[in-house]
């Protein structure tokens, strides 16, 4: 049921999905050298303690990307996986000052992405929308300035976001960049309470105005927070697998994901960094039904939940309810 089941995917990092197989041979094509003497030696490195410890190796991962050509081959091999897993529709997230910082032009990561994604439209009939995410470790002014380059693009893209190192930076740090990305239409949604307190979550909501939270496990510490996320029906997009390898949780059967959707919270299933994480999105729902004991029923309702709680127009979204 959980294979063929059409589903969206609306957490989701692009420079996550590299596959060491694919990370070596573009540091071949690029002539960069990797810290690594083999894919199962990248493999071995992939033990995290927290989320910081996932995202230096993560960082360092992304420096192979350099062409235009780099960002389509790494965009079309996750378009690949999602025809693979039924995923009809995809909101993904990309981090551009892991590029920009390092002199890779902002044009050459988004025309290569969103090559990609127009292909994968045609050709493999999966619909996409692309979300631009902020680094919060790095400031406020930072990402002023990225808001500012990207001005060419933004008809292209859906929505901004907020990733990278969470505690020590809450969401209100960059009030002003999500008040001018909404005002030039873009919709917003934010990384918090992974790791940050159920404080961020509001933060999240009351600062940048979120559609959406990714992640959002903590919430539960809040019960006025819970209420709240109900009647706005505000969703959560869950990435279970993420939670386990970067010690959220200790293991799957202590995830809270059904004790969230038991609230009444609009829970979604994804992937986050599938290449890092240890599985896909298909890999992440049995992973969830197995550790959880999650019924068709649930299954069913989570798959509901990824269109309900995506940007799809209605016209779309009615296609798949
Ligand atoms: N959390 C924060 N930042 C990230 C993540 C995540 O799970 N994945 C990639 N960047
Ligand atoms: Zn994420």
């Amino acid at each position: 049921m959980i294979d063929s089941l059409p589903k969206a995917e609306l957490h989701l990092h692009i420079e996550g999905t590299l596959e060491p197989e694919l990370m070596f041979s573009l540091a071949e094509r690029n002539q960069i050298s990797l810290p690594y003497k083999s894919v199962d030696e990248v493999k071995k490195a992939y033990q995290f303690s927290n989320l910081q410890s996932f995202l230096d190796i993560y960082y360092a991962g992304a420096q192979v990307l350099q062409t235009e050509q780099d960002f389509y081959d790494l965009t079309w091999a996750y378009l690949e996986r999602c025809k693979k897993d039924n995923v009809v529709h995809t909101e993904i997230f990309f981090d551009p000052q892991t590029h920009t910082d390092r002199g890779v032009q902002f044009g050459i990561v988004f025309e290569g992405i969103d090559a990609a994604l127009q292909d994968g439209r045609k050709q493999l009939g999966i619909s996409s929308h692309i979300i631009m995410c902020f680094l919060r470790h790095l400031s406020a002014e930072a990402a002023l300035d990225t808001f500012e380059i990207s001005k060419p693009w933004h008809q292209r893209m859906v929505g901004v976001g907020l990733d990278s190192s969470e505690l020590g930076h809450p969401p209100e740090k960059f009030t002003e960049v999500f008040d001018k990305a909404r005002q030039a239409g873009l919709k917003t949604v934010a990384h918090a309470g992974e790791e940050g307190p159920a404080d961020y979550i509001w933060g999240a909501l009351n600062e940048l105005k979120v559609f959406r939270v990714d992640h959002g496990v903590r919430c539960l510490e809040d019960e006025s927070l819970v209420q709240y996320l109900v009647e706005n029906k505000i969703p959560l997009t869950v990435c279970p697998l993420s939670n386990i390898k970067l010690c959220v949780f200790s293991r799957m059967s202590e995830h809270n994901l059904k004790q969230m959707l038991d609230k009444g919270l609009c829970v979604t299933v994804n992937s986050d960094d599938p290449s890092y994480f240890g599985g896909y999105i298909n890999d992440n729902f049995h992973a969830a039904q197995q550790g959880l004991g999650l019924d068709n029923q649930t299954i069913y309702q989570l798959m509901r939940n990824s269109f309900n709680a995506s940007f799809l127009e209605d016209v779309h979204r009615s296609e798949y309810l």
